[in-house]
């Protein structure tokens, strides 16, 4: 792949195409990635990143065959609902372990893999390894968030399980990261330290921050475009 020049992002998260709840809840999962696939292209972005929970096995095929028609350069990571077995992973990515980093001019661009809940040694410390070999500006891709969202439903039930070692080898690289994530259907963004996260929301539908099970949050759907030039800029486009 030639690096490029610039950086312009879609970020994209959390379809879940065919998932379960979608009748129950009444969304139109095709339709609202449609309308978000819409979008980008009228904004002239012609890159994408998806961090996860793409599709159950049987609307996998239509997710790559609809970004294909698009035409996006589209560059994805698994969330704990992907089968790795069934989605189209490039060559970029390992047979094992489906992290890896892209070259970009401008910035180091690093996808990590997630799908576990957990970050292993080998994956943490080529992930260290990466960031600190370089001194442009990092942008790191992953399901699962590594700071707390203020002890958040997500935060208690289904955070990434080592994500104090995490946090803990990201601060000690001193190098200023920049996270993109999902998996919470929330939107936020926080610094600690060295890391600052972005949690982009879910394209099919949003969940309550504090409750006691499960619960969907009226929020409307949508993604994130991220802007880099000298410095990193994002936005949320929502829809209602
Ligand atoms: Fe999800």
């Amino acid at each position: 792949m030639k690096a490029r020049v610039t950086v312009v992002l879609a970020h994209i998260t959390d379809i879940h195409l065919g998932h379960r709840f979608a009748q129950k809840f009444g969304v139109d999962i095709q339709r609202n990635f449609i309308t978000v696939l819409e979008d980008i292209k009228r904004r002239g972005i012609t890159e994408v990143v998806c961090t996860g929970d793409i599709a159950e096995d049987e609307m996998a095929s239509w997710f790559f065959d609809t970004i294909k028609e698009y035409g996006f350069l589209t560059h994805i990571v698994l969330g704990n609902h992907d089968n790795p077995v069934i989605m189209e992973l490039s060559n970029e990515q390992g047979i094992a372990n489906h992290y890896y980093r892209i070259p970009c001019d401008q910035a180091v661009l690093l996808f990590c893999d997630t799908r576990q809940a957990y970050m292993d040694e080998e994956q943490l410390s080529w992930l260290t390894e990466e960031i600190s070999s370089s001194d442009l500006p990092i942008l790191l891709f992953l399901h699962h968030p590594v700071l707390d969202y203020d002890n958040s439903f997500m935060d208690q039930k289904y955070a990434l399980k080592n994500r104090d070692a995490v946090k803990s080898a990201l601060c000690a690289t001193n190098k200023e990261i920049h996270l993109f994530c999902g998996h919470y259907h929330a939107t936020d963004e926080r610094s600690f330290a060295n890391i600052h996260q972005y949690i982009t929301p879910s394209i099919f539908y949003q969940i309550k921050k504090y409750s006691e099970k499960l619960e969907r949050d009226e929020k409307p759907f949508g993604y994130r475009i991220i802007q880099m030039e000298r410095t990193i800029q994002t936005e949320v486009i929502n829809f209602f």
